[in-house]
């Protein structure tokens, strides 16, 4: 007991020298040198001579980080470095001063396959390597995770972010940031709040009710806040309810640090907000990168008494506590040299627990590797497989295996003859498409090869099986088209139903393998396809993983961390995404942004919450992912105690052929009261161990009241409503293994908050009662 209490007398003190030293520090800081820490180092440095990354090399040693702080000479404060991002440390991987070497990084899935997993401890492993990968290249604080919760399939930046469900979004960015932030480096949680799409995501005004920004969009944040402690937290572009959200004392200061008790500081995203002097009384720190406009503006500001000296000291404060924690403080010497082997495997791992099985006619696959016939590879994406989105997202990587080259790796006969056709196809059409100068803004997809059905019908009958790899990319600064990205073109679509009847016509199978980053239409065509893997975008070592899942190595074990719908309107908020201009713009893009708002009408009705909610048919829904054995999930006992905490314990066994692994999901329906509620709300989740055949584990769930209550926005509180509540157990949310119910007798209210950022007029609110929904 006494050691217990010496070791937290110990760290008691060492917090209160860190902070006093910090007070003592900003005594011997002149007002300019506050300045300097509150903003990035593009203050001095012109935007345009960083090049692509728009960060020049001085006062740093990491090229192509997107941000840096300034130095301090007098007083010995060094420069610390902020990267990208959420498939991997985005640097430039050469550098003037050593062109000898270099500084790949690993490409990981992209976040949206991280989640697809739904393996908590796998996501602290891969932040784990990400934050080595940070270290051992010099960079401080990795901007990541992004969690904003995917709004709209449109979004432009979905596959940067983890799901439409708040509690994937927040376990997974709490699990990636303790990963990440046990090696010494610091995350970026992003982008506080509400940046659900691209399209004028510097001027957009998102009009929000309290308790969609409550439960849904600010929830996952509070979770990642609460249980991982990042050190920095990146405040959106947008609006929320007419303030900037880096402006918005509100959203900083209310609620991110007095009600969840954040204690590290805020930055900007890149260029945001407008008003300066605002933004730091605010309680946003730091302001990215900086700009040669800024310079003099925060002196200027306290001299003329806009702003006041605590106010931005305060800023300072939070800044240099975090600094005080970072490599770059700390004298850390970057080996240059991370372990690049172990990254790689820890990423193929990812990718094999992130795919997801959507389809599988009887023995389609696995694949017999013994099988003496070539498999035919369609698709420009078997062959040009796509790693990563672009934008921040991106990641420069030493390469990235194909689908071709993942099945050859792993010993099954590709047909030489398709492999040569599309090789110079790719190659001829690349050379014909026009270079791009920079590497943000959507990559263009190749268009397919086009074939007649006599090509096709003798190529099927050379071959085995029949595999078609559908590809998309998609990246900051523009949201996803209907036509082209969620549908599928003319030309994909002709091709895949003439594939499928011309193997079919030969009784052998055909599949498809989507290779892609955010949702598409399935619904037309997926009769067609006998089996349907969704590989998304499985970073470097995606190829390798989908191989592994095709010959049966590895069974699929990922499940949908949102829904696929029928059609793109079926989505309430199709309605309203990306909202309303309120001027003339003839460039809608988030780089020339314009005043506009978007009104989520849709309310809490975001994704299954609506499907199901409504009875709205899907194409494949919430939660849901095949796998090559089958699981049978059992009750055990399920307990409510006085205050409303939920104890589930429950046994999941394998009781199909192969190994593999089964995300048990707990899906509550609370009672309608003074508060509607959606008819399924996830509110547990966890991933069994490897089970082998006939092999069970027990699985216990502690549910505590605020982890299932609802916002009165009336009472400005989390409340966990009298009445009768069903819970449901399955393996997705349309296949429930038990249900039972549990008795919440008086109405008990959970947690009391602030009244912030409320919308200052009228939102016309999708309602049950609105849609005679009982
Ligand atoms: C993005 C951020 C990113 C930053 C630095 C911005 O355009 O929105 O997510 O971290 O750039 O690259």
């Amino acid at each position: 007991m006494k050691k217990y209490l010496l070791i937290i007398l110990f760290i008691v003190a060492g917090n209160l020298h860190a902070q006093k030293s910090t007070k003592e520090l900003i005594q011997k800081l002149s007002l300019e040198e506050k300045e300097r820490i509150v903003i990035g180092s593009e203050m001095e440095i012109p935007w345009s001579e960083g090049g692509d990354t728009g960060v020049g090399e001085v006062g740093g040693n990491v090229p192509g980080a997107a941000g840096k702080s300034l130095l301090n000479e007098r007083l010995n404060l060094p420069v610390v470095v902020f990267a990208d991002g959420p498939a991997g440390v985005r640097i430039n991987p050469i550098r003037k001063d050593n062109p000898n070497k270099t500084y790949y990084a690993t490409a990981f899935p992209v976040a949206t396959m991280l989640a697809s997993s739904f393996n908590t401890e796998l996501m602290e492993e891969v932040g784990k390597a990400f934050g080595h990968e940070a270290k051992e290249y010099g960079v401080d604080v990795l901007l990541a995770p992004a969690l904003n919760i995917h709004r709209n399939p449109l979004g432009g930046r979905n596959f940067e972010y983890y799901s439409e469900d708040p509690l994937v979004s927040g376990k997974m960015a709490s699990a990636f940031t303790n990963g990440v932030q046990s090696l010494g480096v610091g995350v970026s949680i992003k982008h506080l709040a509400v940046n659900n799409q691209e399209t004028n995501r510097s001027r957009i005004n998102a009009i929000v009710s309290e308790r969609a920004l409550r439960e849904i969009y600010l929830k996952g944040f509070e979770i990642a806040v609460k249980e991982s402690h990042p050190w920095t937290v990146m405040s959106a572009y947008n609006k929320i309810n007419g303030e900037y959200a880096s402006e918005s004392a509100d959203l900083l200061k209310n609620i991110l640090r007095d009600e969840w008790g954040f204690n590290g500081f805020v930055m900007t995203d890149w260029f945001a907000g407008e008003d300066v002097p605002k933004q730091i009384r605010s309680g946003n720190d730091l302001l990215m990168p900086g700009t040669p406009k800024h310079k003099g503006m925060i002196v200027e500001a306290v001299k003329n008494g806009e702003l006041k000296k605590e106010d931005l000291d305060n800023c300072v404060e939070a800044i240099l506590n975090i600094y005080q924690k970072t490599p770059s403080f700390l004298s850390y010497e970057p080996t240059g040299a991370p372990d690049l082997d172990r990254s790689k495997l820890i990423a193929k791992k990812a990718a094999k627990e992130g795919a997801i099985l959507l389809k599988n006619e009887g023995t389609t696959l696995p694949l017999s590797v013994s099988e003496p016939k070539d498999v035919a590879l369609f698709g420009v994406g078997s062959y040009k497989t796509i790693a990563v989105g672009t934008g921040s997202g991106n990641v420069n990587m030493a390469y990235s295996v194909s689908l071709l080259e993942g099945l050859e790796g792993n010993d099954l006969k590709v047909s030489q003859e398709l492999k040569e056709v599309y090789q110079n196809y790719i190659a001829r059409t690349l050379d014909s498409m026009p270079k791009k100068a920079w590497s943000f803004g959507p990559d263009k997809i190749l268009p397919e090869k086009l074939w007649s059905r006599t090509e096709l019908d003798s190529i099927s009958k050379k071959t085995s099986v029949g595999i078609l790899t559908i590809n998309r990319t998609s990246g900051e600064f523009y949201d996803r088209k209907q036509a082209y990205d969620f549908y599928l073109s003319k030309e994909e679509d002709t091709l895949l139903k003439s594939l499928a009847e011309a193997y079919h016509s030969q009784n052998k199978k055909f599949i498809v393998v989507l290779n892609i980053g955010g949702v598409i239409e399935t619904t037309s065509w997926k009769s067609y396809a006998d089996s349907i893997l969704l590989m998304w975008q499985g970073g470097q070592e995606g190829g390798n993983a989908i191989a592994n899942i095709l010959i049966g190595e590895t069974s699929p074990s990922g499940k949908l961390p949102m829904t696929f719908p029928n059609r793109y309107m079926d989505h309430y908020s199709s309605k309203n995404f990306p909202g309303r201009e309120l001027v003339d713009n003839p460039f809608p893009s988030a780089l020339v942004g314009v005043e506009s708002e978007v009104v989520y009408e849709e309310d809490i009705y975001i994704g299954y919450r609506y499907f199901e909610t409504f009875n709205v048919p899907v194409s494949y829904p919430f939660g849901f992912g095949m796998s090559y054995t089958t699981f049978e999930i059992a009750n055990n006992s399920i307990n409510v105690n006085k205050d409303g905490v939920l104890e589930i314990s429950c046994s999941v066994k394998n009781i199909g052929n192969v190994k593999g692994k089964e995300v048990v999901q707990v899906y509550i329906a609370s009672p309608d009261g003074n508060l509607e509620k959606p008819s399924k709300e996830l509110r547990a989740f966890s991933k069994s161990k490897l089970l082998s055949p006939n092999e069970y584990q027990n699985i216990y769930f502690q549910i505590e009241p605020k982890d299932y209550a609802s916002f009165s926005t009336e009472k400005s509180a989390w409340v966990l409503e009298a009445g009768t509540y069903k819970i449901m157990v399955g393996n997705s949310i349309s296949n429930i293994s038990f249900t039972e119910s549990i008795e919440i007798p008086n109405t008990l209210e959970v947690l009391k908050t602030t009244k912030s950022l409320v919308p200052n007029r009228e939102i016309s609110k999708l309602t049950k009662k609105s849609m005679n929904i009982e």
